[in-house]
């Protein structure tokens, strides 16, 4: 087998430099919340492909409902003749996303591809063309999307135009309140803002849509506080704009409900998810009211790929996996656990300014000081290296690249999960002594 080197080299001579890497190793094989190098290192997986591995890596019902598939159909086109488990998968999906309203679903193929179906469904409901997005949000990297996606620098960079229409409000990121307030004295100033935000930036007349992530992935795992979703679908609905939750990343179980909205108990009009709902294929869903749902003409939505039958069969063992390995109560556990580490290192380390987090969904922000709150963006790909030479995968998030989010697959083992744990807490002090 090549080298790691070796595949570098030759990934560097045919691969362009855009899609970017993390770590500079190549997988053999994984299972579960470990991954081995084409060299035989076995690695802890905190990183979950990004977030994908909820249910672990080959997990073994995903690989039978995938194999049995295979040997029906691959591909038929939904378009052209349709197949069951799309509409199996439709109708889970419907019964589980929150909404105690007629519901319908349609599949694409990546999160970026639902948000983009999701503004789609939305203007045409509405007949409205403004979208408002977020500060620190990050929705995708179509042209729509990397539109809709605040950070600047890998994202957007050289590639404006952007699409028009889109405004971006501050998000209730607490840690760094863009309105220099304090929770809960601020009295949830950031959302009650939308109302100026009409006055000041867009007339509500024009805008078709809100999305908003209920908790932000790429943004740095910021978590905002209870009523924060309350007030703003309620000025959504007051103005007939869609509220749609991007649970793209937030979803399938990772902060310990099925969807992150969930914790708010506010019913978006629609949701985008994707990432983890096939275990490892690639299947994105946009789900929602179905009389916005059913707005779009016919062949107005829709794909050659979209809804590909394997990775709606992948998705149904997904959901089955949930309910029989009670995933969303481990990652509940794993949170606490995780959660409980990170707030002891908070108290030994002052280059760690916050720790915050839902369900399994918990990060740590690492600044330089904690009075300026200078992102310690350095520091912070220090650790994920570090990490790495010890045998754990990891990545960070943040605008500033400064906040570490693992996203470790619910079914890891404590034993695996302790020995993460204590990887970051030893890179960081071996870090700190220089
Ligand atoms: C909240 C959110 N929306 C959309 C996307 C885009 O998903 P994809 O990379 O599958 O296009 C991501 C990806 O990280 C995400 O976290």
């Amino acid at each position: 087998m090549k080298t790691n080197d070796a595949l570098i080299k030759e990934r560097n001579q045919h691969v362009p430099q855009g899609p970017f890497n993390t770590h500079p190793i190549f997988a053999q094989k994984a299972k579960g919340a470990l991954i081995t190098d084409v060299e035989g290192r076995e690695y802890i997986d905190f990183a979950g492909g990004i977030g994908v591995a909820n249910i672990g890596h080959c997990d073994e019902e995903v690989l039978k409902a995938v194999q049995d598939q295979i040997q029906k159909y691959i591909h038929t086109c939904f378009h052209v003749v349709m197949y069951e488990p799309y509409i199996e998968l439709a109708k889970r999906i419907n019964t589980i996303a929150p909404g105690k309203f007629p519901k319908k679903t349609m599949f694409v193929n990546s999160g970026a591809e639902a948000v983009e179906n999701a503004i789609k469904i939305a203007r045409h409901a509405t007949n409205r063309p403004a979208t408002i997005a977020f500060e620190d949000a990050f929705h995708g990297r179509t042209l729509l999307t990397v539109s809709l996606t605040s950070k600047s620098k890998p994202y957007k960079l050289g590639f404006a135009p952007y699409a028009p229409e889109i405004y971006r409000m501050p998000y209730a990121y607490c840690y760094r309140c863009a309105f220099g307030l304090e929770y809960p004295s601020c009295e949830i100033h950031c959302a009650y803002f939308l109302r100026t935000f009409f006055t000041t930036y867009v007339p509500a007349e024009q805008v078709a849509a809100l999305i908003i992530e209920p908790v932000l992935g790429e943004g740095g795992f910021v978590v905002p506080p209870k009523e924060y979703f309350k007030i703003l679908q309620k000025i959504c609905q007051e103005n007939g704009i869609v509220f749609i939750a991007d649970e793209v990343q937030s979803g399938f179980g990772r902060t310990a409900k099925m969807f992150a909205i969930e914790h708010y108990d506010v019913e978006p009009d629609l949701i985008t998810m994707a990432k983890s709902m096939a275990g490892g294929f690639p299947l994105s869903a946009v789900t929602g009211k179905a009389e916005l749902m059913d707005h779009p003409q016919v062949g107005g939505l829709g794909g050659t790929f979209a809804g590909n039958p394997v990775s709606c069969r992948a998705g149904l063992a997904v959901l089955d996996q949930f309910e029989k390995k009670n995933l969303l109560a481990r990652g509940k556990k794993i949170g606490d656990r995780v959660m409980k580490k990170f707030k002891e290192l908070y108290e030994q380390h002052p280059i760690i300014g916050d720790v915050r987090g839902l369900g399994a969904m918990v990060g740590m922000e690492l600044v330089v000081d904690r009075k300026t709150k200078e992102p310690a963006t350095a520091f912070t790909k220090q650790l994920v290296t570090r990490c790495r030479e010890k045998g754990l995968l990891m990545i960070s998030a943040g605008t500033h690249s400064n906040i570490i989010r693992p996203l470790m697959p619910l079914v890891i083992t404590d034993e695996q999960l302790e020995k993460g744990l204590s990887i970051i807490e030893d890179s960081i002090s071996e870090i700190e002594r220089g």
